[in-house]
C-alpha cells in the first residue's frame, strides 16, 4: 500500500510542476539585473502627430506625453526598467536656456544617485545637436545620456521613433557607452554630441557628422563602437551650469556676398555678449564687417570665427588676423555647436585667449 502511496504522490508532484512550468508561474532563475534608465521627455516629433499614416511633414510636434511614449515601446520592459519625466513639451525650433539648463541640472541630479545607470532624452531633431552638445559639455558623469528623435511621428507608416527609442535604450543601458560623453541616437547610428549634425531637413538617416563619422552602430541589442571622442566632455570639462539661472546671450551673424556690418552691429545693439561669424570659406569676413568687428571688440564682445561650410578646420590667423584683434576660431564645431561652446566659455572668462583655449579642447 504504502509504495502505492508514494507513487501516486510522485506522480501529482511532476503533474503540478509540469503544469507551473507551462504557465509560466515558476519563478525562473534570475535574470540579469536590468538597467534602471530614465527618459525626460522634452517633445519634437518623435512625440509628434499627423492626421493621416502617410503624412510625414507638416505634422503636429509636441504632442504625446512621455508616459505614451513608453507604453507605445512595450518591448522595453525586456532590457531596461524605464520611468519618465516630462521636461518640457516644444518643437526644439524653440528650445530655449532656461530648458537647457532644467534640463542639465534634472540629469545632473538624477545620474547622482546610484538609482539611475542612464538616461535618455527625447528631442526634436531640429537643435537635438546643439541641446546635445551643451549637455556634453556640463553633465558630471561618465554614466551614459542618450539624445533620441524622430523624422517620422508616431502615427506614420513605418514611424521611426519607436525604434529609435527603443535602440537609445539599449544603448543608455550598455556598458560601452559609459565615458564616452553625450551621444546621439537615430537610426541605427551612434553619434557624438560635438561632430554630429542634422544634414537634411527630412530623411531619416539625417544625422551624420559628414567628415568625422558615426561612433558606433546598434544592430538589434548588441553596441558597437569603432571609435570614440577625443576632446573634452562631462567629467572632464570645467562648466559647471548647476548654480546658473542664466546663459550670456551668444548671437550667430552669416556671412554670404555683398554682406553689410547691419546684422552684426543689430548684435551687439542687442546686447549680445559674444557673436559666432558663420563666414564663408575658412571663415572669412566681408570688407564690409571688419569694421563692425573691430567695434564690436572695442565693447568687449568675443567674436568667433566659425564657417557656413560644415566641415574642416577655421585656420587660425588664415583669412583674418586673429593675432592683430584678438578674435577666436571654432576649430571644426559649426557655428550652432561653437555658439553653445561660447555660451559656456562666458561664464568663466572673457579672455579671448582662454577661450581659444576651450575651442581647442572641447
Ligand atoms: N519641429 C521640429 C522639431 O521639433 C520637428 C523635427 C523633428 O523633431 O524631427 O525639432
Amino acid at each position: 500500500m504504502g509504495k502505492k502511496v508514494l507513487r501516486i504522490t510522485a506522480l501529482i508532484c511532476l503533474l503540478v510542476f509540469i503544469l507551473t512550468l507551462q504557465t509560466g508561474m515558476v519563478v525562473a532563475a534570475p535574470t540579469a539585473k536590468l538597467p534602471n534608465i530614465k527618459i525626460l521627455a522634452t517633445g519634437g516629433t518623435i512625440a509628434g502627430a499627423g492626421v493621416s499614416s502617410t503624412q510625414t511633414v507638416g505634422y503636429k510636434a509636441a504632442v504625446t506625453p512621455v508616459d505614451a511614449l513608453i507604453n507605445n515601446v512595450p518591448e522595453l520592459k525586456k532590457i531596461a526598467n524605464v520611468s519618465g519625466e516630462q521636461i518640457s513639451q516644444i518643437a526644439s525650433e524653440n528650445m530655449t536656456n532656461e530648458i537647457w539648463l532644467k534640463l542639465a541640472k534634472r540629469v545632473n541630479e538624477l545620474l547622482s544617485t546610484d538609482d539611475v545607470d542612464g538616461i535618455v532624452i527625447t528631442h526634436g531633431t531640429d537643435t537635438l545637436e546643439e541641446t546635445a552638445y551643451f549637455l556634453n559639455l556640463v553633465v558630471k558623469s561618465r554614466k551614459p545620456v542618450v539624445l533620441v528623435g524622430a523624422m517620422r511621428p508616431a502615427t506614420s507608416m513605418s514611424a521611426d521613433g519607436p525604434m529609435n527609442l527603443y535602440r537609445a535604450v539599449v544603448l543608455a543601458g550598455s556598458k560601452e557607452a559609459i565615458g564616452k560623453g553625450v551621444l546621439v541616437m537615430l537610426n541605427d547610428q551612434i553619434s557624438s554630441a560635438r561632430d554630429v549634425t542634422k544634414t537634411n531637413t527630412s530623411n531619416l538617416d539625417t544625422f551624420r557628422a559628414p567628415e568625422l563619422g558615426f561612433l558606433g552602430y546598434i544592430q538589434n541589442e548588441t553596441v558597437s563602437f569603432y571609435r570614440q571622442p577625443t576632446r573634452k566632455h562631462t567629467v572632464d570639462t570645467e562648466f559647471d551650469v548647476m548654480n546658473l539661472t542664466e546663459l550670456p546671450r551668444v548671437d550667430i551673424v552669416y556671412g554670404y556676398a555683398n554682406n553689410t556690418r547691419v546684422m552684426l552691429d543689430a548684435a551687439v545693439a542687442a546686447g549680445a555678449k559674444g557673436i559666432v561669424h558663420a563666414g564663408t570659406g575658412n571663415g572669412s569676413i566681408n570688407v564690409n564687417v571688419k569694421p563692425a568687428i573691430e567695434d564690436a571688440l572695442k565693447k568687449g564682445v568675443v567674436i568667433v570665427r566659425s564657417s557656413r561650410v560644415g566641415n574642416g578646420i577655421v585656420t587660425r590667423n588664415g583669412e583674418f588676423d586673429d593675432d592683430k584683434y584678438n578674435t577666436v576660431v571654432s576649430d571644426t564645431l559649426n557655428p550652432q555647436k561653437a555658439r553653445v561652446l561660447l555660451m559656456l566659455a562666458l561664464t568663466k572668462t572673457t579672455d579671448p585667449q582662454e577661450i581659444q583655449r576651450m575651442f581647442w579642447e572641447y
